[in-house]
């Protein structure tokens, strides 16, 4: 396809995770719809996702009720009920959907679905493919994306900005009544050249922010840039303080990113111990190893400064031999290559930042306040989680919301405009970034401030201590950015910034603890 100057498009979609995927399939029976992807499709934290999707599937032993309940109590009631009602209740419909698009989730040997069970969910409830639900979703989505004729999906294409009135010569603040997104500003990364593609309706579908954190389970390329870009564009953004940590990473101390040890194999009888071989999650919460993230992740860390040890263990040597390697191929062929066979020892684990429960604010249709953009999957904020994500309702958000987004930007296409009057991008008076290391001493030192002082635990004193050394790196990489030929590490370092500011100023509004938001009392 030729770039130089624009392309015009009914919908564009930025990102090709599961939402922005799911979304495609869906709009791509109503117009002309271009995906970007900042690397490789598959490069996502979809990918990587092991445990499943939550949905209701046993209505005998199982309800949405049920489901409802588990999804308010983990995210301590802050969610939006409207939200977490409607989600659970278009579970089953949307989950059928990626069957029939070939999804393959495990049966058992009475040939129904193996339903697995995770932190926090009162009943079996998670349909999953093995280990490797993530990437078994990610295939078959890619695979239908690759023959529809009504799809173009650019690879190597990272977007910059999305365009609104701002890029007309119109003073656009947060208070702006009236804004509109008329696309993208997408670098081409084989050619280096920033281009327009302008569209009818822009969905975001940029996924997570973990690399905003020194250790998280997220793919690098989780740097926040749909969060940074709308709300550079003077988006709505919320919740951004609740920031989930997964208690059970492989301890391996540089890894980027963290692997994950699946929820699911606690599910399946594995418990945490401490350094005295001790089983303490009972000390902290009567559901053990099952309770939600927030409180395991949290117990973890105790443990680890009472101990003074990096990581605590994860014990499944109890688990059945057979049972382990046929649920759970990926985790055994991690553990037996980094030396830990499961039977014979204990796993090494430590909590890694895992997602983002805030994010651009959206309502029951994925809108966002900008007219005519949308997001959806992780780097929306729809209430569904509240103050913490209830394990494996994030790929659920992700289908229910494609799904509403596609039909809403689908009726109401007509209402979106070719805006040809945006200007090329001007890299007028730029040059090479002359220092590469500039640009990754920076992130790296953004990752270490974040894990250091924004991290499980968090004071006010640390909150306004990562404040001001984070003021001091945004002010250094503005002047960067203003006179650097733009690049992907530059762009992405800029958004990392711009997010770790985002939930350190939220954090600093949450006076008291709740969910994923922990302030200790300093002494
Ligand atoms: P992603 O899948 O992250 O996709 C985002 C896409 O946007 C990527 O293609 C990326 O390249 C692209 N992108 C980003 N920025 C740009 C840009 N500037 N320009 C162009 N493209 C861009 N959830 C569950 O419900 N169940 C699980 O079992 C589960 N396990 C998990 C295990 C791991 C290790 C991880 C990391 C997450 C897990 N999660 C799980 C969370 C879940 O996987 C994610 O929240 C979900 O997949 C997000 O989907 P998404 O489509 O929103 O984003
Ligand atoms: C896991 O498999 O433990 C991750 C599930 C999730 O993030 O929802």
């Amino acid at each position: 396809m030729k770039t130089d100057l624009y392309i015009k498009t009914d919908f564009l979609v930025i990102g090709s995770g599961i939402a922005g995927l799911s979304f495609a399939l869906k709009a791509s029976g109503h117009g002309k719809v271009v995906i970007v992807t900042k690397e490789k499709a598959m490069e996502s934290n979809t990918k990587y996702a092991q445990g499943g999707i939550a949905v209701v599937w046993d209505p005998i032993r199982d309800s949405p009720e049920k489901h409802i309940e588990d999804t308010m109590t983990a995210g301590a009631g802050l969610n939006n009920r409207n939200i977490v009602e409607l989600v659970v209740r278009e579970a089953h419909d949307r989950v059928e959907e990626l069957i029939r698009l070939g999804v393959n989730f495990d049966t058992n040997e009475k040939g129904t679905y193996d339903l697995a069970k995770e932190g926090g969910h009162s009943e079996h409830r998670i349909l999953h493919h093995k280990d490797i639900t993530g990437l078994e979703i990610e295939q078959k989505l890619l695979q239908n994306v690759l023959k529809n004729p009504n799809i173009v999906l650019l690879e190597n294409h990272f977007a910059v900005d999305i365009l609104t009135q701002h890029h007309l010569g119109e003073i656009v603040t947060s208070q702006t009544k009236g804004i509109e997104c008329y696309g993208a500003y997408v670098l081409n990364v084989a050619e280096n050249k920033v281009f327009r593609i302008l569209a009818r309706k822009t969905i975001m579908a940029g996924g997570g922010i973990g690399q905003v954190y020194a250790s998280t389970t997220n793919p690098l390329i989780a740097t926040g840039d749909a969060i940074a870009m709308v709300y550079r564009a003077k988006g709505f953004v919320k919740d951004m303080e609740f920031v989930q940590f997964h208690p059970t990473s492989f301890y391996q101390p540089g890894a980027s990113p963290s692997f994950l040890i699946t929820e699911a194999l606690r599910g399946a009888g594995a418990v945490l111990k401490n350094h005295a071989g001790e089983e303490f999650m009972y000390k902290y919460d009567s559901r053990g190893s099952l309770a939600p993230r927030d409180i395991v992740a949290r117990a973890i860390d105790h443990e680890m400064k009472i101990s003074g040890k990096d990581f605590v263990y994860l014990d499944a040597r109890h688990i059945d031999r057979k049972h382990f390697i046929s649920h759970f191929p990926n985790i055994y062929d991690h553990c037996m290559k980094s030396g830990i066979d499961p039977f014979l020892k204990m796993i090494p684990v430590v909590p890694a930042q895992h997602y983002i429960c805030g994010g651009i604010e959206t309502d029951e249709w994925a809108r966002t306040n900008i007219k005519n953009l949308y997001a959806i999957g992780e780097c929306a904020c729809t209430g569904l989680h509240g103050a913490n994500r209830l394990a494996s309702n994030s790929l659920l958000e992700s289908v229910v919301f494609a799904h509403r987004a596609s039909v809403h930007a689908s009726q109401t296409l007509g209402d979106g405009i070719i805006q040809e009057k945006i200007p090329e991008w001007n890299a007028e008076g730029t040059v090479n970034a002359e220092e590469m290391i500039l640009i990754t001493q920076s992130r790296k030192e953004v990752q270490q401030i974040m894990s250091n002082y924004v991290g499980i635990v968090r004071s006010d004193i640390r909150l306004k201590r990562a404040w001001d050394r984070l003021e001091l790196i945004y002010k250094e990489n503005e002047e960067l950015y203003d006179r650097t030929t733009i690049s992907v590490p530059l762009c992405e370092l800029r958004n990392i910034i711009c997010v770790g500011y985002l939930i350190i100023k939220h954090a600093m509004r949450r006076k008291k603890s709740i969910g994923l938001h922990y302030m200790a009392t300093e002494k």
